[in-house]
């Protein structure tokens, strides 16, 4: 068991609402199909001059505030997230500069819709080595200007938003129990942005083709999303030698309700026992399981010693679960 404690969480949504009926007026779609295929109602949109930090900085500054320190007592910045602000540098020294504060280790985690789950076990590790005392971990996305609003396969689906943790030494028995982490780099066309980095770098031909945007094949992200993350948190269950009776709460990443509810009868937990924020906020990818853990703890969903189990699955194709004592 590595232990630590999250000793706070935050979270930042941008004011904005986007709904399924503003979207009929902007691609050929329904709210039915999207609410029945999907789950999602509605998602939140960033303005022009709100980028992944301005999120990222208010969610961790909630989460700081939670924990009772100033986020300039963080000695390590971990954010998740594809959507950085900029190439270079990472999205985590803009969420310092934002803060006002310098000194901390910070540095961006690139690992899709799993970001969250990767920052959170190397933010667990430092911290169980003792390397970190304060870890505030992040993950942070603003979709809505990487998706591309003309192609209604994914322009649905996705949503801006930032949710954050302060990681801490564990106090009795709270840790991570058990926690595994994977990729399969072979399937990385299946979900990518092709452009805008050094294999395809900005030209005019790249901006007509809008190959800076989501390209996605929904069926096969689905089909992996089920399987992976279905069998992340089964492994993590068994490592961590609990019954599926014993989990307060199952967090999946909140891609889509039937990706969710999939992988929720794989690990056979009752429907009453998963958390979910997907139908007002949508997909935003490393940010969801941040979100939601600060949603369920807000309302008393998580208390001390539960035992939470967090499952993610994105991009790359990436892969994570981990059982948590709070
Ligand atoms: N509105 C109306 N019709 C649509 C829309 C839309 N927004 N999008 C696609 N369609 C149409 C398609 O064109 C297709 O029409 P056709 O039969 O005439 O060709 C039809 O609906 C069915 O399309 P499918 O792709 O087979 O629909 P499916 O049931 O697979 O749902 C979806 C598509 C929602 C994208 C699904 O595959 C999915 O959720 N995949 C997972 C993708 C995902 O969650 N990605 C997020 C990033 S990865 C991650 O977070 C883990």
């Amino acid at each position: 068991m590595k232990s630590i404690k999250l000793v706070g969480t935050g979270r930042a949504l941008p004011a904005r609402t986007l709904t399924n009926s503003d979207l009929e007026r902007m691609v050929e779609t329904t709210d039915a199909w999207i609410l029945e295929r999907t789950g999602i109602r509605e998602r939140r949109v960033a303005d022009d001059d709100t980028a992944t930090s301005d999120l990222v900085a208010a969610a961790l500054e909630t989460a700081c505030s939670q924990a009772g320190i100033r986020p300039a007592e963080l000695d390590t910045i971990i954010v998740a997230t594809s959507t950085p602000d900029t190439v270079y540098p990472a999205t985590a020294c803009w969420v310092q500069k934002r803060l006002g504060i310098a000194g901390s280790a910070a540095f961006d985690v690139s690992a899709g819709c799993s970001g969250f789950l990767f920052a959170l076990e190397i933010a667990a590790n430092l911290v169980q080595a003792g390397a970190g005392r304060r870890v505030g971990v992040a993950g942070g996305e603003v979709m809505s200007k990487v998706v591309n609003w003309q192609d209604r396969s994914t322009c649905v689906l996705f949503g801006d938003g930032a949710g954050a943790a302060v990681v801490v030494p564990g106090a009795g028995r709270s840790g991570i129990l058990s926690s595994n982490w994977g990729c399969d780099g072979s399937l990385a066309p299946l979900l990518y942005q092709p452009a805008g980095g050094t294999r395809l770098p900005t030209s005019p031909k790249t901006l007509e083709d809008k190959s800076h945007t989501v390209h996605m094949e929904g069926n096969q992200v689905f089909r992996h999303a089920v399987r992976a993350m279905g069998g992340a948190a089964t492994q993590a269950l068994e490592d961590a030698g609990i019954t599926r009776d014993n989990v307060a709460l199952l967090i999946p990443h909140q891609a889509n309700m039937r990706i969710m509810e999939a992988v929720r009868e794989r690990v056979n937990i009752p429907p009453e026992r998963m958390f979910s924020v997907l139908e007002r906020y949508g997909n935003m990818s490393a940010a969801t399981i941040p979100v939601a853990l600060d949603e369920a703890r807000e309302q008393g969903r998580i208390q001390d010693g539960d035992l939470v189990l967090l499952a993610a699955f994105g991009t790359g194709f990436t892969w994570a679960a981990a059982v948590l004592r709070w």
